[in-house]
């Protein structure tokens, strides 16, 4: 069976990891976790692009070797992703030695067929880009400021044919509506297609950078970084007994919008066609994490570091409030308050306090046991009905990777379930004597509680250590599944704990 392949970009190794990389993997993980829980067999990798010449200069300047800065680097991704819970299936880093070998085979082979070319070159050479820029890249008149120092050289190189791809690149984007998501994206990468591209510099003389992959055809250059981080997405499923077919081409290839032109959606279709591999199905294109408006940067000093929000709030609370403020493939700001708020209304208030609420009401007026959820009660009608439709919605939007309002619909029943258990008012019915408000009591604890399990299910994507807790509390097995997510008698039976507390109150200075 061919797996459900999901990829990330890779992240530069010449910084730490902020809340941009955090919220890729977040969002690969949870398209992940949807497919596994519907039955796919998934395989998602992420990993580390470490070659290049901003990783040397690190390197030099804290007088270690290029790789024991990378395997720092490294360890400190990967810690990240373990701490936020990403399922990752493999790690891959672009120094391992299976993905050298494959890159160096791309390149010989992309030789042999005439598409690499040697070429004395003069042009304008960004450092901090680490490649060749045109006068066409100013934007009025100005260099962008990532461009940083902007350098005449005069160079042999050896160049990968794009201008000849071009035509059937743009055929294929015509062609392809699904291939770049979201569409407006689309156009973006047509609009920049109208204009002649120029064929791509490949090499890096060595004397001018060391920190690459040799070029196998000329020892005297290594490969552009680039050229060598694209071809993770398939050196990472080439080794250890795997079968590219079995993987390729991946089902979503997850990127931000910055990296989706050239590289992503130039360079890369044309390497693959012609390498001989078909494209991906999806590139998956999200926005930015912006700061009140503003690109995060190290030198506005505004950059979100996720491991600071993980310590205030807890993995799951960070994965909730990305997923649920950003609407994927638009930009969002990033706000401190506002992520305070959900989790002391969504996450605190709606979540934990109905959770802590049902399992006290449960201890006082049934004995801490779960009672039978009898068929077709008008009692417990209302909430069945709104739980088939909010399972309906919440599933079809996660479908369409509108994950922040499958969240929306999820937490508007969650807020039924409260309302339920106001207007049932349990307290009222157990100082009832009579048998038809004993008999409502017992079915709104039974509604609630079930309402309760089944809301959780379908969160568990986004909350995966979370939920096993609410099943747990609930006296039902913590393992998530997804094979039966009807409104019915599940937990009748079941003990369930006394006092949980999902979200602590927050600590105020005040
Ligand atoms: N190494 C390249 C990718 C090579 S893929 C073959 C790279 N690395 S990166 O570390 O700069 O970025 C990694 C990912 O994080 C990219 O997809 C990038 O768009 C994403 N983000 C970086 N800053 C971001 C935000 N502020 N917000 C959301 N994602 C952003 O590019």
């Amino acid at each position: 069976m061919k797996k459900f392949f999901l990829t990330t970009a890779i992240d530069y190794a010449n910084g730490r990891p902020h809340i941009g990389h955090a919220y890729e993997k977040i969002l690969a993980d949870v398209i992940a976790r949807i497919a596994r829980l519907s039955g796919k067999d998934v395989y998602l990798m992420t990993g580390l692009d470490e070659h290049g010449q901003k990783v040397e200069q690190s390197a030099v300047r804290r007088k270690i070797s290029p790789k024991a800065l990378c395997d720092e680097v490294a360890d400190d991704f990967k810690s990240l992703c373990n701490t936020l819970n990403v399922s990752y299936d493999h790690y891959i880093r672009t120094t391992d030695k299976y993905h050298k070998e494959f890159v160096q085979k791309c390149l010989q082979k992309l030789f042999d067929a005439g598409e690499i070319y040697k070429a004395k070159y003069t042009g304008l050479y960004s450092l901090s880009a680490e490649r060749f820029v045109q006068e066409k890249d100013k934007i009025n008149g100005e260099w962008p400021a990532d461009y940083g120092q902007i350098t005449e050289i005069t160079e042999t190189n050896y160049f990968f044919r794009l201008k000849e791809h071009q035509q059937w690149l743009i055929d294929y984007i015509e062609t392809h509506p699904n291939f770049i998501y979201p569409t407006f994206r689309a156009k973006q990468v047509l609009e920049f297609l109208k204009e002649p591209i120029n064929d791509l510099c490949i090499s890096r003389p060595k004397e001018r950078l060391s920190w690459g992959i040799e070029i196998p055809f000329d020892r005297e250059y290594v490969t552009y970084v680039w050229f060598d981080a694209l071809l993770n997405y398939i050196s990472g499923v080439n080794f250890d007994g795997k079968t590219v077919d079995d993987y390729w081409p991946a089902d979503y290839q997850i990127i931000g919008k910055d990296i989706l032109v050239p590289a992503h959606s130039v360079y890369w279709p044309i390497m693959l066609n012609v390498l001989g591999y078909d494209l991906p199905k999806t590139l998956l294109t999200h926005g930015w994490w912006l700061s009140s408006g503003e690109k995060m940067s190290k030198s506005l000093g505004n950059v979100v570091d996720p491991l600071e929000c993980i310590e205030l709030f807890g993995p799951d609370s960070f994965r909730y409030y990305l997923m649920r403020e950003m609407n994927v493939g638009q930009d969002c700001d990033f706000n401190l308050d506002r992520f305070a708020t959900r989790y002391t209304t969504d996450l605190g208030n709606d979540l934990g306090n109905l959770l802590s609420r049902v399992v006290n009401m449960l201890h006082r007026y049934c004995g801490g046991i779960i009672p039978e959820l009898g068929e077709d009660s008008p009692v417990t009608e209302e909430l069945r009905s709104l739980w088939n439709a909010t399972k309906r919605s919440v599933l079809a939007q996660c479908e369409i990777l509108a994950f922040n309002s499958a969240l929306g619909d999820l937490f508007s029943f969650i807020a039924s379930i409260n309302k339920f258990i106001e207007q049932n008012a349990p307290w009222k019915l157990a100082k009832s004597s009579e048998n038809k408000d004993q008999v409502k009591l017992k079915l709104t604890l039974a509604a609630a509680a079930e309402s309760i399990r089944l809301a959780a299910l379908l969160l568990a994507p986004v909350m995966p250590s979370t939920v096993p807790k609410i099943l747990d509390a609930l006296g039902t097995n913590p393992e998530i599944k997804w094979d039966n997510l009807d409104f019915g008698n599940h937990l009748s039976g079941k003990t369930v704990v006394k006092n949980v507390i999902l979200f602590p109150r927050l600590e105020t200075n005040s």
